[in-house]
């Protein structure tokens, strides 16, 4: 792991793949990622992904943990293509983006894809260019990541925008995102990091995780913790993954569902971007060509 994380880094000082500016209208990539399994990130981001939409954003989520009981379930949806048969050449994109509920689109990843992708030139060209029609149409990405820190996980934080990280109230939810933080700053993949609590109690006890892992961050490490909110411990969650019918949909009303929007509008109104951004655009060059270049240099 620390060898990966420091090929990353020399990556990143060789400037490889933040040396070229920018373009206006990229989409902007959020990858949602977490030490522990189960502390609700595929539920956070199929129901936050519907609510940007409902904001008028458009939105297109990324399963890189698809076939693991996640966002196909939650959605109630069924594919049995990912984002590796595409690269393989089996399928073409088209044929593998599913739509979900609200025009929410979803790109099965498949997982282990930094392990088998040994593209070619024209196979990447072929993903970029494909990826990149997503990507000029602006809108937001978001990643559901599987649990802990794969080489795959690893590389998914150092290419997106900003980072997400989902913890519960749990002392050992805590103490391995912070562990997560700490590679985060070790390598300088981001200045900072935004922080979800999930399952909370009350918006006190939300807020008393956050205060607990920023004050560790300023005492130790060199990166800022942003509080994007709590959602509380709702059954209505629960009830909804049953059903297969995600809770902002089904219980609009529930506490989850508002915890959810409070989410949402704090990151579409409130993270601001980095200094002299257009809203809206990504900071560096598009998401798959960051993955690429990360990946081609393992
Ligand atoms: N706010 C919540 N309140 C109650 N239960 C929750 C909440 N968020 C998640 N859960 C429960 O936790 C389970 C795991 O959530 P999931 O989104 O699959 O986690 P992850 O993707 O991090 O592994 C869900 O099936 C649901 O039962
Ligand atoms: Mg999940």
């Amino acid at each position: 792991m620390a060898d990966q994380a420091q090929r990353m880094r020399e990556i990143f000082q060789k400037g490889q793949v933040f040396k070229e500016s920018h373009k206006g209208g990229l989409s902007r990539t959020f990858v949602v990622a977490s030490g522990k399994g189960g502390v609700g990130k595929t539920n956070i981001v199929v129901n936050l992904a519907l609510i940007l939409g409902q904001l008028g954003q458009k939105i297109t989520i990324l399963d890189t943990d698809f076939g693991m009981a996640n966002v196909d379930i939650l959605f109630d949806l069924n594919s049995r293509f990912t984002l590796i048969d595409v690269i393989q050449g089996r399928k073409d994109f088209d044929d593998v983006i599913l739509k979900g509920p609200g025009n929410v689109r979803v790109i099965p990843g498949g997982s282990g894809l930094s392990q088998i992708v040994d593209l070619d030139r024209q196979q990447r060209e072929r993903l970029i260019s494909r990826f990149s029609l997503l990507e000029e149409k602006g809108g937001l990405m978001l990643i559901d990541c599987p649990a802990g820190l794969s080489h795959d996980v690893l590389s998914f934080i150092a290419a997106a925008d900003e980072l997400i990280l989902v913890t519960t109230p749990e002392p050992t939810a805590i103490t391995d995102v912070y562990s997560i933080i700490k590679i985060v700053d070790n390598y300088k993949l981001h200045s900072r990091v935004n922080l979800i609590v999930n399952m909370m109690n009350s918006a006190r006890d939300g807020q008393n995780v956050f205060k607990r892992i920023k004050r560790v961050c300023e005492s130790f490490l060199e990166i800022e913790v942003v509080f994007l909110g709590g959602i509380e411990y709702d059954q209505s969650v629960q009830r909804a993954v049953l059903s297969s019918f995600p809770y902002v949909l089904q219980f609009p009303h529930s506490r989850a569902a508002h915890c959810t929007r409070d989410i949402a509008r704090r990151i579409l109104f409130g993270v601001e971007k980095p200094e002299g951004e257009a809203p809206g655009a990504g900071k560096k060059k598009g998401f798959i060509k960051r993955l690429l270049n990360l990946w081609r240099a393992k």
